[in-house]
């Protein structure tokens, strides 16, 4: 179903998270633009109803091996070839979240990775890539969080931006 402009914005807005502006904001505010630019693409796991459950984009970087510390062999791990690689090509998950604006969500972090595999399963087949990461603010519940569904952080370098903090999965 096409929905056009209008009518796209207003069901964004059905998407509330309080305890994370940014991510709500870029649903609201960024998430089309975004999406027209080719720059992420944003997915949604809806109910039967059509109603928002969660969303996540994805896109994709260069991390530089440098900001981490990383032994010679995790980087020849994470790389595949090169163990003095000075970066290296992963999928980024830019946003993840569920919908706070329903009184009871099912959804938990754990449903949102699998649809995350999903599509880059698909991609990996087409395209290659071995590292999935997001940055997380350096908030001890969300990096618990990630850590109990198979995120490792990446130990920043001192002195480094410790603002945000690198998780890569499965790695
Ligand atoms: C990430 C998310 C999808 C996980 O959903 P979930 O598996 O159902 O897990 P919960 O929402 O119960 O969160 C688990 C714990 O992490 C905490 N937590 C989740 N997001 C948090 C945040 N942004 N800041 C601080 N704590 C957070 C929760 O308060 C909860 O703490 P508790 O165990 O003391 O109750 C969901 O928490 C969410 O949408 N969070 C807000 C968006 C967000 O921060 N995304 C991450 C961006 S990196």
């Amino acid at each position: 179903m096409i929905l056009g402009a209008d009518k796209t914005q207003k069901y964004l807005q059905s998407f509330s998270c309080p305890s994370n502006q940014d991510v709500e904001s870029f649903l609201h505010f960024k998430s089309i633009r975004f999406e027209k630019a080719d720059a992420t693409r944003t997915y949604f796991l809806l109910d039967e109803d059509g109603t928002i459950l969660a969303y996540f984009s994805l896109t994709f970087k260069e991390l530089p091996t440098n900001n981490f510390v990383l032994s010679k062999s995790k980087i020849k791990k994470r790389d595949g070839i090169n163990n003095r690689a000075e970066s290296l090509k992963v999928y980024l998950i830019g946003q993840i979240a569920k919908n706070f604006s329903l009184k009871e969500n099912p959804i938990k972090l754990k449903d949102i990775l699998i649809k995350i595999n999903m599509v880059i399963e698909k991609t990996q087949y087409l395209i290659g890539g071995r590292i999935i990461i997001l940055e997380c603010q350096n908030k001890e519940k969300l990096i618990e969080l990630y850590a109990n569904n198979g995120f490792n952080k990446l130990p920043n370098k001192e002195g480094g931006n410790n603002s945000l903090i690198t998780m890569i999965f499965n790695h």
